[in-house]
């Protein structure tokens, strides 16, 4: 089931939105070599709920922390640890945050300190991947021009496209209809409404697109071990085009 959101709602929904963005911005300027992946969930906690919000991912499905912080090779739902942060380390930091009722929702791969060309290329493109799935995205689109933007995209640049994990439909909960994925034919899928809220995140690895589901349950793995990144930002499908709640 596939909510159109009101205009109240959507005014709820840029709110959520705008502490997402900033908790991504205090994470960046904070986070740095020598630091532990749970010290960066420590951040994003303070942060959250500095706002009036609460950290969504805290308590879903079990999940211990409020951050998904993935390091490298891990793709996605890195679980805070005492990992330390290397110098030379991609860290893709993956937040929820939920005021009002309404979730906001976004993840940055942030580079630590000097990092290899290659891996900055893999940043970049990913990033890029967002930016030309929402290229010309507005009411009318089929679903699947998304995948089908990103998927070019990465595979352009020799890139592998993570297929086990999807972007998704967003508001009350994290996690709503339809699914988003990063793949797909062009001019396929449903037709996207105005007042539609989705979260657009690809997950492109360095290698294969193959991926492991560790035994603690959460974290994801590239299959070859060469590194991955994550980026993802809340959207709203507009007539005329989209609105990015966090950015
Ligand atoms: N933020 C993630 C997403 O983009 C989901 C978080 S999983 C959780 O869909 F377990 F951490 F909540
Ligand atoms: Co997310
Ligand atoms: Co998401």
């Amino acid at each position: 089931m596939v909510y159109i959101k009101s205009e109240s709602e959507i005014e709820l929904m840029r709110e959520s939105g705008r502490i997402v963005k900033e908790t991504l911005d205090f994470v960046g300027k904070n986070i740095h070599a020598g630091m532990t992946t749970k010290e960066v969930d420590e951040l994003v906690y303070r942060y959250i709920t500095s706002c009036g919000a609460t950290p969504s991912s805290l308590g879903y499905g079990g999940f211990p922390a409020s951050a998904c912080v993935s390091v490298n090779e891990v793709v996605v739902h890195g679980i805070p640890s005492d990992r330390v942060i290397a110098d030379g380390d991609i860290v893709s930091v993956d937040i929820t945050a939920e005021k009002n009722g309404y979730n906001g929702d976004a993840a940055r791969t942030f580079l630590i300190g000097n990092v290899s060309e290659e891996k900055r290329r893999l940043v970049k493109v990913t990033e890029e991947c967002f930016f030309k799935a929402i290229e010309g995205l507005q009411a009318g689109v089929p679903l699947y021009d998304i995948g089908y933007a990103v998927q070019t995209h990465a595979e352009k640049n020799g890139y592998g496209v993570v297929r086990a994990l999807v972007g998704h439909g967003i508001g009350r909960d994290m996690h709503e209809d339809p699914s988003v994925p990063n793949y797909g034919r062009k001019g396929t899928g449903m037709r996207l409404k105005a007042g539609m809220t989705i979260c657009i995140e690809p997950m492109i690895n360095m290698g294969t697109w193959k991926v492991n589901f560790s035994d603690d349950g959460w974290t994801v793995t590239t299959a070859d071990g060469l590194p991955a990144a994550h980026y993802e930002n809340t959207v709203l499908i507009k007539e005329d085009g989209v609105e990015i709640l966090t950015l």
